[in-house]
């Protein structure tokens, strides 16, 4: 066992006599189905080979100690003598939180936490649900907490709105979760129920790109947007005469509704069918055609959605232009953030050399390029000795 506690944890963090291990949460990206997980719709994402961290340590009082080393901060959380008072916009709300949504399985024991990675923070690759899902899977690995799989996946959700206050769906913390490596998961926001889909050609992979354009996904816009559909399902259901509790139970074709609802339904009940189709696209091995979906999916989120942005558009737009690259489009909640890219595998560096010198001569930002690997989510990882460094 490696007792070592490494030199960049704060003294004290860890004790000298009981081991470290790590876990390893990953972040996320989303190739189709975007915006519509809060619909009861359908989405296919992958966990991917960015990581949260965790340095974890049992101990055996109901202390849990995190330091974050992106936030160089330490704060201390007790579960026996109530919780502390959650801190809105502090990383620690995630940790609070977490606890909270626990309810009556609360640890009686705790742990020490180092918190680092190289998932970016903010970036739109859900480091959120990544150390919410991390956080959850680790006290139940380490603790023996009694969580099943999926209401793991459902508590960080509630994290996230309950404690957090975005009304988000469950994509982020389900793929977190539940992602096999070298697959998405194609799941089913109603039924709650995905298959594995995979990415079978080698020569076929994905890259980020960060727009460097950070957005806060608070509250704010999100829950804006997520309050205009509400009002446009209420709209349909009084046309139809119907009861129906989601937008993508709707029957598919237009309606007759004011601007932006009318374009926010086309954008939903297109974007499922496109997951749909792409399903088929991957299962056949067809990525010319998956490729044009995620483009397709991009101009409706752009045009019917209103969630890119012209840093998205433009990293859409230069992509599109490499040979090899079969599609591009943003990756999660859009308005900055990440886009996220089908290519060949030889068009990489055409690819990244495109990427990072059109995206600063024309909006003088720069990109940052990273192809990345589809990996196991928390649900089917184990933890490895050491985590001293
Ligand atoms: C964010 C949310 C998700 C999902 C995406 C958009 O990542 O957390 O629930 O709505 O945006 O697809």
């Amino acid at each position: 066992m490696n007792n070592s506690v490494g030199s960049s944890w704060p003294e004290g963090l860890f004790s000298a006599d009981r081991p470290i291990r790590t876990w390893l949460s990953p972040g996320r990206i989303n190739v189709l189905g975007e915006h519509t997980d809060y619909h009861g719709g359908l989405v296919l994402p992958a966990a991917v080979d960015r990581f949260t961290r965790f340095a974890v340590q049992t101990r055996e009082d109901g202390i849990i100690q995190a330091f974050s080393k992106h936030f160089g901060e330490l704060v201390e959380l007790r579960t026996r003598e109530g919780l502390a008072p959650l801190r809105p916009g502090h990383w620690s709300t995630y940790l609070t939180g977490s606890l909270a949504v626990l309810g009556d399985i609360l640890p009686d024991r705790g742990l020490n936490l180092g918190l680092d990675g190289d998932l970016p923070v903010g970036g739109g690759m859900s480091s959120s649900a990544s150390l919410t899902v991390g956080f959850l899977s680790a006290l139940r690995e380490f603790l023996g907490l009694p969580l099943e799989d999926l209401e793991l996946v459902v508590r960080a959700r509630r994290v996230e709105v309950e404690k957090v206050g975005v009304n988000c769906g469950i994509m982020d913390q389900y793929a977190v979760h539940f992602s096999r490596a070298r697959s998405f998961v194609a799941l089913d926001c109603s039924a709650l129920r995905h298959e594995n889909v995979p990415l079978s050609d080698p020569e076929v992979i994905l890259a980020v790109v960060d727009s460097g354009k950070h957005r806060q996904l608070t509250a704010g816009r999100y829950n804006e947007i997520v309050a205009e559909c509400d009002a446009a399902l209420a709209a349909i259901n009084r046309l139809l005469g119907t009861t129906y509790s989601t937008l993508s139970q709707v029957p598919p074709r237009e309606y007759d509704l004011p601007e932006p609802q009318r374009r926010r339904v086309r954008h939903v009940l297109g974007e499922n069918e496109r997951v749909r189709a792409g399903i088929e696209a991957l299962r056949e091995g067809r990525f010319d055609r998956f490729g044009a979906l995620m483009l397709a999916s991009q101009y409706s989120l752009a045009g019917d959605y209103g969630v890119s942005c012209e840093e998205l558009d433009v990293l859409v737009e230069e992509a599109m232009q490499v040979e090899g690259v079969l599609g591009s489009k943003l990756s999660g909640a859009g308005l900055g953030g990440v886009t996220v890219t089908l290519l060949r595998r030889e068009a990489l560096q055409r690819f990244t050399e495109r990427m990072q010198t059109r995206y600063i001569q024309r909006l003088g930002r720069t990109a940052r390029v990273f192809p990345c690997d589809l990996v196991d989510g928390c649900a089917h990882r184990r933890s490895v000795e050491g985590g001293g460094s």
